[in-house]
């Protein structure tokens, strides 16, 4: 019997110091454009055919002295390349439902636990997409969901609280937002800043600067801050003073990229006032919980992913330049790839455009690419 690994499975394993080999028989573009990466993952790509015409000498290419994860599109040929490399010896599995399968898994890790406010952050590894459950007393704010929203029903369900609140920080790109969905089915508000969603056909609640959100504890203080720059009027989430759910203004190694949207130059001298005039001047024990991540080593020792402020800033080079049109070059010049069919996205994410839930999946595969890095990984 071949061993079936589920996503989750594969998760915990990524993190066992023994370490996994994947061996990815997608093609080398495929491989090259997106793959599984963690902390104790090595990978092999090498395509079935290929394997088949190498015949035992295979064992010249693939090494023993890990367990081996065959992986693929949907997990049918990683099935097949199992069961060859089980008849030569290996310790081998392959991962159930394959890459999209691996898209969909999320993980849930918290962040501060305490009767008052917990905070939890849920992490979508293949994606590198970060969304928050913030609860306190009987109710819950969930911050930029996925669109798979039964994560975040069994979250609240399980810490026995009603979300009252969704939050979209920005009309994303990247990935198509649970947001609406999840509103609608928990009778919740779902806050979007307004400037995003001109000509919308979705039903919105608007978000503004300085707007403070109610929840469960009277005291607790949550509130929009309106940081432009990625996009027109994106917000982030300033939570007791001390963590800021920085959406994509703001990465543990990054910032976020001012072209998705058109208007590079403009949203770059956006992006530059906002560094320079919000986030430069919160406190540098400010706690930074951002959207996105772009290479698991931004995972802290807690297991998820945030930095205090002061450490971001000690790294990156854009946050340090004073100088706009020197920020908007550097920036501009550090652009890579746009995420995958990212306009065709923010218009599903506007409403404008409805696709089956089977075509969001294939829409969605890759990775973010929401970030301008301006550190070595
Ligand atoms: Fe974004």
């Amino acid at each position: 019997m071949i061993k079936k690994i589920s996503a989750e499975q594969l998760y915990k394993r990524m993190n066992d110091e023994q370490g996994i080999l994947i061996l990815d028989v997608r093609s080398s573009l495929a491989f090259e454009k997106w793959r599984v990466e963690g902390k104790h993952v090595s990978a092999i790509n090498l395509q079935l055919f290929k394997m088949k015409e190498l015949g035992k000498e295979v064992t010249q290419v693939i090494p023993y002295d890990k367990p081996v994860v065959a992986v693929c599109e949907k997990g049918v040929v990683a099935k097949q390349t199992a069961s060859i490399l089980e008849g030569l010896g290996y310790d081998v599995g392959y991962l159930s439902g394959g890459m999209l399968a691996w898209s969909e898994f999320y993980e849930t890790v918290p962040v501060y636990l305490k009767d008052s406010l917990q905070l939890y952050q849920i992490i979508r590894p293949a994606k590198g997409c970060i969304s928050y459950l913030i609860a306190s007393g009987n109710e819950a704010l969930v911050v930029d969901p996925g669109r798979h929203i039964a994560i975040y029903e069994e979250l609240a369900r399980k810490l026995g609280v009603t979300i009252r609140h969704v939050v979209d920080t920005h009309l994303h790109a990247d990935h198509i937002s649970g947001g609406h969905a999840l509103a609608d089915v928990s009778v919740a508000k779902f806050w979007v800043p307004e400037e995003e969603m001109k000509d919308a056909t979705r039903k919105y609640e608007p978000l503004f600067d300085q707007q403070k959100l109610r929840l469960g504890n009277e005291n607790l203080k949550i509130i929009c801050l309106k940081t432009p720059g990625h996009t027109i009027s994106g917000m982030c989430i300033l939570v007791e003073g001390k963590y800021l759910l920085s959406g994509d203004t703001l990465f543990v190694n990054g910032i976020g990229r001012p072209d998705l949207k058109g208007a590079a130059l403009e949203m770059g001298s956006l992006l530059f006032e906002t560094m320079t005039e919000i986030i430069s001047r919160l406190g540098d024990g400010m706690m930074i919980l951002p959207g996105h991540y772009s290479h698991f080593s931004e995972f802290n020792e807690h297991g998820f992913i945030g930095e205090m402020l002061f450490h971001i800033k000690q790294r990156s080079a854009l946050l340090n330049l004073c100088d706009k049109e020197e920020f908007i070059a550097i920036l501009l010049n550090l652009l890579g790839d746009p995420p995958p069919n990212y306009e065709v996205i923010t218009k599903i994410n506007q409403g404008k455009y409805e696709v089956s839930f089977n075509e969001q999946t294939e829409l969605e595969l890759g990775p973010n690419h929401c970030a301008v890095t301006s550190v070595q990984q």
